[in-house]
């Protein structure tokens, strides 16, 4: 069942989407070879009950941190680690933002350093393929134009879209319906409506899409070892066109 929201509501989430674009933009400055994303964590989990927040993803499922840190060849639920980040890696950090009850959710994908073209390329396609979806998220258009718009632009590209996680509704619950899938085909799905909340956060591969799962139960990685990046936005579909609810402002 999808769970339309009213104006007010999206306000609320836009409150949390503010402070979770916030928290982003301090992670950028934070990021360098020889932090940990552990540290990271930990400035997260402070950061956000310092200012009457809390990090959703703490406890949810048994899931034990504020944070997703997933680095290099993994997918995504990476586990924060005292490990310093090395020159040349890349970081998807993920986070949902809980104020006074009301949710937002946004992965960034980090560079360390000095990072390779190849990367570089993965970074910027992986970014640019989300904006792509976005702007498919208006009211009247299906799910299937999002997934394709996604798919067609990333497979053009010589990259893949990992087909086991998917975008899905927020609003007071992280995962509410629907699912929404980064590929697809324009003209299926459901029908986009007025107050939907939907994330959009395409896990974009440099080899093939399939992931194996960790000892841990939690982080996905690429079977291949090559990496995987993402970018994921909360978004409002309105009479406006879509409203990214996490924006960073200095980013598009
Ligand atoms: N932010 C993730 C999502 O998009 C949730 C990660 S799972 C968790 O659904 F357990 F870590 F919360
Ligand atoms: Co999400």
């Amino acid at each position: 069942m999808i769970i339309i929201k009213t104006k007010q509501e999206i306000e609320y989430m836009k409150k949390a989407g503010e402070l979770l674009a916030e928290v982003h933009r301090e992670i950028a400055k934070m990021i360098r070879p020889g932090i940990s994303t552990m540290e990271i964590d930990k400035f997260v989990e402070e950061y956000l009950i310092e200012r009457g927040a809390y990090p959703e993803q703490k406890g949810y499922q048994g899931y034990p941190y504020a944070i997703c840190a997933s680095i290099n060849d993994e997918i995504c639920h990476g586990f924060p680690r005292k490990e310093p980040l090395r020159d040349g890696d890349i970081v998807t950090i993920d986070m949902v933002v809980n104020l006074d009850g009301w949710l937002a959710d946004s992965a960034w994908t980090y560079a360390v350093g000095n990072i390779s073209d190849k990367a570089k390329k993965l970074l910027d396609v992986t970014k640019e393929s989300l904006y792509r979806g976005i702007e498919k998220a208006v009211i009247g258009n299906r799910l299937g134009d999002i997934g394709h718009a996604i798919q067609s632009f990333v497979e053009a590209e010589g990259f893949s879209v990992v087909r086991d996680f998917v975008g899905h509704g927020i609003g007071k619950k992280m995962h509410e319906d629907p699912q929404v899938l980064h590929y697809g085909v324009p003209g299926r799905g459901i029908r986009l409506m007025e107050g939907m909340v939907i994330t959009i956060e395409p896990m974009i591969n440099e080899g093939t899409y399939h992931m194996k799962m960790d000892d841990n139960g939690w982080t996905a990685r690429t079977v291949d070892g090559k990496l995987s990046a993402q970018y994921e936005h909360t978004i409002a579909i309105t009479k406006d066109g879509p409203i990214i609810l996490t924006d960073q402002g200095d980013d598009k």
